[in-house]
């Protein structure tokens, strides 16, 4: 018997967002039994899971409790908040995290990845430097000039991010990081503010015997940090695309898990250079939900779970586009989806989150067609339409 066709049984996610919501929809039709965890209840993955738990994923002892009860054959993490003294308990005790305990623990630090892309494998990034004391921060943004960006050691979207135009901000800058950083790390990343052309997200599967599979280049556009739009394909020269899928080979022949990454990079010059990568689905990627033969979801479920991943292929050019909120409010109600549906080769998502604030991300439109700018214009058009209301 072919041991590769047998589905193992039970998957844990940690973090339970609209990422995971999608990666729970394709465990389901592998037949998978999912298990969501979240700190809130009624997170957007826990209405499609079979079970789902509410704790703090912070703290050591309480995730790994909870892990060795429920006792998984793959853990997989949806977000970098979580206890990573933890992960690397239950990795030696024999449970698979995806894509590995040592690839989540470089990855939710902004240092580890820094220090593995640039110093170790001398990757092309933005200059940059650690600060771990207030009081080094005017010394060490002298080399850099301004403007520059201020980020927390560990965040996500955006979170604690500060464009800083002259020396007089530093310090608030870093209180801002500070105050939202993740953990107890006392210490923000410097770096040089890239006046690039464009960014992009190079979707990678990375299969168990090594081999990594590139998707059609994403490109797309973030707000303060956070992403407001995305496209795939991405018109790129061939010498860039190949510059990239070099750096992403590097890197992943490093971190060596399976599973799907997001590779971002920036384009300046015609030059590319490496910003960060997530060992998980990504979300500028949702638009693969329309635009791919098999989505995001499916490649990273597919990649772990050691399934066979044939050609990926583009089925038609496809655009995505969030739907925030303006305003905080207990679960809220959505108008306009008849004119937004009315859109043709159109979806809307609507993530289900409990609660809104102004700027969480509730919703997302996808769109196909077979020219890319009417894409992006329809994903634009039906999500004006879409209100969120108390
Ligand atoms: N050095 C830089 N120069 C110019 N822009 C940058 C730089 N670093 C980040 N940005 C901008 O900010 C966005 C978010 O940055 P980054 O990916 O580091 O943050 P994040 O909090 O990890 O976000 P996410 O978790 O959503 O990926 C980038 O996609 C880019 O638009
Ligand atoms: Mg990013």
């Amino acid at each position: 018997m072919d041991s590769s066709n047998l589905i193992p049984k039970k998957l844990l996610l940690l973090g339970s967002g609209e990422l995971g919501k999608e990666l729970v929809i394709e465990a389901k039709r592998l037949g998978l039994e999912v298990i969501a965890i979240d700190k809130y209840q009624r997170a957007p993955a826990m209405q499609v899971a079979d079970h789902s738990y509410v704790i703090d994923m912070s703290n050591k002892e309480i995730l790994s409790k909870t892990i060795k009860e429920i006792n998984p054959d793959f853990v997989v993490p949806e977000i970098e908040a979580l206890s990573i003294e933890s992960l690397k308990e239950i990795e030696k005790e024999g449970i698979k995290i995806v894509p590995n305990a040592r690839t989540v623990e470089i990855t939710m630090n902004r240092d580890k990845i820094r220090d593995l892309a640039s110093n170790e494998l001398k990757l092309k990034t933005a200059k940059f430097n650690y600060v771990f004391d207030s009081e080094d921060l005017e010394k060490k943004s002298s080399s850099l000039g301004f403007p520059l960006l201020l980020k927390p050691l560990m965040s996500s979207s955006g979170k604690g991010q500060s464009l800083v135009k002259c020396k007089e901000n530093l310090l608030d800058a870093w209180n801002q990081a500070l105050t939202n950083s993740r953990g107890k790390i006392v210490g923000v990343i410097l770096e040089e503010f890239i006046k690039f052309d464009y960014e992009f997200t190079l979707l990678t599967v990375r299969k168990e015997n090594g081999e990594n599979i590139f998707c059609e280049p994403i490109g797309h556009e973030q707000y303060k940090g956070d992403y407001q739009c995305s496209w795939q394909p991405m018109k790129l020269n061939q010498f860039l695309i190949e510059e990239a899928k070099n750096m992403t080979n590097q890197i992943l022949n490093n971190l060596n898990g399976s599973g799907i990454y997001g590779v971002e990079f920036f384009v300046k010059d015609n030059e590319v250079i490496f910003s960060e990568l997530s060992p998980r689905p990504h979300d500028t990627g949702m638009v693969t939900l329309v635009s791919q033969n098999i989505n995001e979801f499916e490649l990273h479920l597919r990649a772990f779970l050691n399934l066979p991943i044939p050609k990926i292929s583009l089925l038609k050019p496809s655009a995505s586009r969030v739907i925030l909120s303006n305003d905080e409010f207990t679960n809220p109600s959505y108008t306009g989806l008849n004119e937004a549906l009315q859109v043709e080769n159109t979806k809307v998502l609507i993530f289900g989150k409990p609660t809104s604030k102004k700027g969480r991300r509730m919703g997302v439109v996808l769109s196909s067609n077979d020219d890319l700018n009417i894409a992006r214009q329809n994903a634009d058009k039906a999500a004006l339409n879409i209100n969120i209301i108390s």
